[in-house]
């Protein structure tokens, strides 16, 4: 099947009408659907398929239990009105590429692997990566077991509502101790490659990311009849919050969004009793990651003082800088170039991937293909359907320079 009907076959899978927009979120139905089309992909060409004891689902080329597979693949749910691109174009381009190196009558010699990990945007359970963190060890069980949707609904009784055993969730070092290299295919969340005019480009590095809950909590009363002075109001120093926030990234070199906000009462003529915002930020290395959060965190105390406002602040994530592994790096760039002078960009990026969980136990590398205005997570997310087809040859190249050796 040609990426082009693949790509089609997904396309309405989640899509908002009203916003064009996609909600696949962890173990909902449109991500059943999404998970049944993997499915569909890896049965239609032959490949053993499975899903591991975290919901990943895997196909598989050769027997990984012969080791030093090669892995490629991404994930398939979105963000809160996300693209269609971010996530699904690693795996459509996964079976793209291999229908490629089939039709090239290319030689493998090592088992060749296509994944889908679960719930990677964290748009349900505010934590990203679930799949492949439980799979790395990098979240416990128990955090896995008190994760809980905005409904209340905890991540394991989701995963059983969608017909998937929860109670083996856990590390898995035996699946990953066959992985002799992963490879992710991601469209760009900027516009470097735009700029320097590639349609590929190879990642060098995850900026240090996380995520903190600040609650400020104050008292709820009428909003017509309690005087200024004798309020307790929790919103305007959350207001301030935020812009201190932006002041100090811009400081910093750093960014930092507040994009999600929940109040309580939540009512047009009630001062709220509580605000409660999410703070997004990410830097090119720890010591300006710090420096902005404590900063922002600083500045959010004093303004909550200041109101006679409640803070506490509590970090929900956090995932340290990654640096690729620099011999597959470099093993991409010469497999990308050939035997020609062409220079392949290597860049690094603040978007968070699978990939960057699994670096830490298999050499991992990530390629990027090239969106036009560098929009993501964003309905107008995009990358042309020729530069997404030189992203799909790209990775057949680098899966069988990697798979020969
Ligand atoms: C996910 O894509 C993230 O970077 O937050
Ligand atoms: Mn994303
Ligand atoms: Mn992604
Ligand atoms: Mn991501």
């Amino acid at each position: 099947m040609s990426f082009h009907s693949m790509w089609a076959e997904l396309l309405p899978v989640g899509r908002s009408s009203a916003s064009g927009g996609y909600r696949r979120y962890a173990w909902t139905g449109a991500d059943a659907d999404c998970r049944a089309w993997f499915r569909q992909q890896a049965e239609a060409r032959g490949l053993a398929y499975e899903v591991d004891r975290n919901g990943n689902q895997w196909a598989w080329l050769g027997d990984p239990a012969a080791g030093n597979a090669v892995v490629t693949g991404s994930h398939l749910d979105s963000v809160p009105d996300g693209g269609a691109f971010d996530g699904p174009l690693g795996v459509v381009s996964a079976f793209a590429a291999l229908d490629e190196l089939r039709g090239r009558g290319a030689r493998l010699t090592r088992p060749l692997g296509i994944v889908n990990f679960g719930d990677e945007e964290g748009a349900r359970f505010g934590l990203a990566c679930v799949g492949s963190r439980l799979t790395a060890g990098a979240l416990t069980v128990e955090q896995a077991h008190r994760l809980t949707d905005g409904d209340g609904v905890t991540l394991p009784q989701a995963m059983e509502a969608a017909g998937y055993d929860p109670d083996g969730i856990g590390p898995d070092p035996e699946r990953l101790a066959r992985i002799g290299a992963f490879v992710e295919l991601h469209v760009e969340q900027g516009r470097a490659l735009d700029l320097s005019g590639d349609r590929v480009g190879i990642a060098s590095a995850i900026w240090p990311h996380g995520r903190w809950r600040f609650d400020f909590r104050g008292e709820a009363n009428h909003a017509g009849t309690t005087r200024l002075a004798d309020r307790r109001d929790p919103m305007p120093s959350y207001a301030e919050t935020v812009l201190a926030a932006r002041r100090e990234a811009e400081l910093a070199g750093a960014v930092a969004t507040f994009g999600k906000i929940a109040v309580e009462p939540n009512g047009v003529n009630a001062i709220p009793s509580l605000v409660r915002g999410w703070l997004d930020s990410r830097a090119a290395d720890q010591a300006s990651l710090d420096t902005v959060v404590t900063a922002i965190e600083k500045a959010a105390r004093e303004y909550a003082a200041a109101h006679g406002v409640d803070l506490t602040v509590e970090r929900e994530s956090f995932t340290p800088v990654v640096e690729f592994d620099h011999a597959l790096r470099d093993e991409l760039a010469l497999i990308l170039s050939g035997d020609t002078e062409l220079r392949v960009p290597v860049l690094g990026t603040g978007a968070g991937h699978d990939a960057g969980i699994l670096s830490g136990r298999v050499p991992t590398a990530m390629l990027f293909v090239r969106n036009p205005t560098g929009v993501s997570h964003s309905p107008a997310e995009h990358a042309t359907e020729d530069d997404c087809v030189a992203g799909v040859s790209a990775l057949a190249d680098v899966l069988e320079g990697l798979a020969r050796t």
